[in-house]
């Protein structure tokens, strides 16, 4: 029977997820299908319901649900545990099990991205002490980064997370002079991102053997990214840890490890292209 999967958000009808599932679907013959469930905030326990009795293999959760799905499920993964949210749902014969893919994409692609892994976590600098921010730390900290510094408009959310994760935080009008001894440079915010305010950063601090990595994928290049990559510095863009975060939830769903290669970039990019239009 063919399985059904998909992606739990409000909004989402310009997600890309239906385009990078489908291209493995289709490259490995799986017969599954990925639906997009647009879900206002008020309707998450139905939609969950509704996938309950569907018996869906798998689910995706985007903003603003994932940590408020939580309470629908049967019990956490520790990807899903030590970050507090939940990006895919894993069916297990009725039981569904939360799961974070979101750490395991961010660091698989700053590591496939960056010339030297090690290098690049002597000190992180992280704009931002959101969701993304709480995936971040804890993919860092795994891959071996002990000295990060979080720097957050709202300075008491960075203080609660860098309590929580023992990190640095610092006020985000220090965020230009923050940056001077910066081995890696994340924005985990939602500034620069389409629709959004423009991220206001002075990069003249910044070491030039820095990488700057930004989330926001959509610009495919933002603002931060061509500022960086113009002063000389390496650059990794965000639709990687898009890509590397389905990775892990198609094969948690069909056990099917799918790669992440040039084509299936170009595929998703030209789709990005057409809902630009
Ligand atoms: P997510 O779960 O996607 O990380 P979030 O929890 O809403 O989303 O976090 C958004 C991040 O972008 C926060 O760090 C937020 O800063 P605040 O904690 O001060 O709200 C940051 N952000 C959003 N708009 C901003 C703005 N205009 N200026 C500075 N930071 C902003």
């Amino acid at each position: 029977m063919t399985k059904l999967t998909g992606l739990i958000g409000y909004p989402v009808s310009h997600s890309l997820s239906p385009a990078i599932h489908g291209y493995w679907v289709e490259e490995h013959g799986v017969d599954a299908e990925y639906k997009l469930l647009t879900t206002a905030p008020n309707r998450l326990r139905q939609t969950m319901l509704h996938m309950r009795r569907k018996n869906a293999r798998g689910l995706n959760v985007t903003v603003p649900h994932k940590q408020a799905v939580l309470e629908y499920l049967d019990g956490l993964h520790v990807s899903a545990r030590r970050i507090g949210a939940v990006n895919t749902i894993l069916n297990r014969d009725g039981h569904f099990e939360g799961h974070n893919t979101d750490a395991y994409g961010f660091i698989t692609n700053l590591k496939e991205n960056a010339k030297n892994a090690a290098a690049m976590l002597q000190h992180v600098v992280l704009l931002g002490a959101g969701g993304a921010t709480r995936a971040a730390i804890v993919a860092l900290q795994d891959a071996g980064a002990k000295n990060i510094t979080l720097t957050n408009r709202t300075l008491d959310k960075a203080i609660g997370l860098a309590n929580e994760f023992e990190v640095e935080a610092a006020p985000w009008d220090e965020r230009e002079s923050l940056i001077k001894t910066a081995t890696l440079l994340v924005n985990t915010t939602s500034l620069g991102m389409g629709g959004q305010p423009p991220l206001e950063m002075d990069l003249k601090q910044l070491p030039n053997d820095a990488i700057v990595h930004d989330i926001v994928y959509a610009p495919f290049e933002t603002e931060l990214l061509k500022a960086a990559r113009l002063r000389g510095n390496h650059v990794v863009d965000g639709l990687g840890m898009l890509l590397y975060q389905a990775q892990a939830a198609f094969e948690l769903w069909h056990g099917i490890r799918p790669k992440v290669t040039p084509e299936l970039r170009e595929h998703v990019l030209k789709q990005m292209a057409e809902h630009a239009a």
